[in-house]
């Protein structure tokens, strides 16, 4: 039994000890109840039932139950599955999956066509025929010869040509060690060589801009101007329009007792955003787009050196 199907009667079993005797509704599952709905098959032949079919008994059914959509010799009918053949597409731009090319255990036969086809779409089989049709399926396939008879006993010597294109998932064992080697941290290169800039990663606050004398720092100063209508910053700031910006580098967003901010900006702050340079880069960048709702009413700087100095001198501005 698998353990789904578990988990359900043992639901179904409180239900009903728990619920039967207040409510006096329901009453517990009889053996052969639940019986009726463990009808798993496994690829070790768990959960086959006894029974055989030989490949001209289901020659016989398939074509009254199952050829109208699969075809008689299992090829399929319009867009139906075909039940056979496509034996070497698997490796073609479209290939074609079949019972014989590509299914990897002849119990999934079985089980899919008990569960699903003899009641969603055909018409119900004894377990006899529905060995006698997986027989049939086999010959299709030109796995078995056309006398032959599959039984409960013989099941699972039948081994599919694919079973071997599948195998357990195991990336925990293979990939996942790759992910969690430790980072190196410190004199991991004998030798330092700056191959290239990237503007928009962080540079020291003290580096100017092509040779224009002035320090970053000072043209994030200037930058601020632009700021100053609504915040305030540096000894004795004052929440004004916008929030008081001292040690905002750094800080959880949203996290002035005192200033009554937007839901929108409340709503990071609970998802705990804490604006270091890439959160300040980004919001400067597009205060709307980065934080939609923000009553910041601010379009947002353009320029990646201008972001660059404007976050160096907030980071630059003590608490
Ligand atoms: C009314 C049409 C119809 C009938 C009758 C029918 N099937 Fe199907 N069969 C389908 C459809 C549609 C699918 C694809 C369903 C899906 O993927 O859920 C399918 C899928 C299958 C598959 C899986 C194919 C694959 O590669 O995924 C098998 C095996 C199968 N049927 C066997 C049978 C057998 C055996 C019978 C007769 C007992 C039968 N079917 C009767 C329509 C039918
Ligand atoms: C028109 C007014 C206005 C202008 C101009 C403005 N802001 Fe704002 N700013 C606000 C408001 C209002 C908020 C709070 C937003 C909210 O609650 O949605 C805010 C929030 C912020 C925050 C988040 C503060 C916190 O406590 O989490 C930062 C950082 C910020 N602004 C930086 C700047 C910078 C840098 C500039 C200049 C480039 C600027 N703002 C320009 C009004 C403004």
């Amino acid at each position: 039994m698998s353990r789904f199907l578990s988990l359900i009667i043992a639901v179904m079993l409180l239900a009903g000890t728990a619920l039967a005797d207040p409510l006096g509704l329901g009453r517990v599952a009889e053996p052969d109840e639940i019986a009726a709905w463990d009808i798993d098959v496994r690829p070790d032949g768990t959960g086959l039932p006894a029974g055989s079919g030989s490949v001209a008994m289901g020659e016989e059914v398939f074509v009254e139950k199952c050829a109208a959509c699969h075809g008689d010799f299992a090829e399929g009918v319009g867009r139906y599955p075909a039940l056979a053949g496509g034996m070497d597409t698997l490796q073609d731009e479209r290939p074609t999956r079949t019972v014989g090319s590509f299914w990897p255990y002849l119990s999934t036969t079985y089980d899919f066509i008990n569960r699903a086809m003899t009641v969603g779409y055909g018409e119900p089989a004894s377990d006899d025929e529905i060995y006698a049709i997986i027989a049939y399926i086999l010959y299709s396939n030109d796995l078995v010869d056309e006398d032959f008879v599959l039984s409960r006993e013989n099941f699972t010597s039948i081994r599919l040509p694919n079973e071997g294109g599948f195998y357990m998932d195991d990336r925990i064992q293979t990939e996942h060690p790759l992910f969690i080697r430790p980072a190196c941290m410190k004199n991991c290169k004998d030798e330092v060589q700056i191959i290239a800039r990237v503007e928009t990663a962080f540079i020291p606050a003290d580096m100017n801009r092509d040779g224009s004398g002035k320090t970053r720092l000072a043209i994030g100063e200037t930058l601020f101007g632009q700021c100053r209508a609504c915040h305030q910053i540096g000894d004795g700031a004052q929440n004004g329009v916008g929030p008081v910006l001292n040690g905002i580098f750094g800080k959880p967003a949203g996290s002035n007792d005192r200033f009554d901010y937007s839901d929108a900006f409340a709503m990071m702050a609970d998802e705990e955003l804490v604006w270091d340079f890439d959160a300040l880069n980004a919001f400067l960048k597009d205060p709307q787009g980065f934080i939609p709702g923000t009553t910041m009413n601010f379009t947002g700087i353009e320029e990646d050196f201008d972001r660059n100095a404007l976050i160096a001198y907030l980071q630059a501005q003590g608490p």
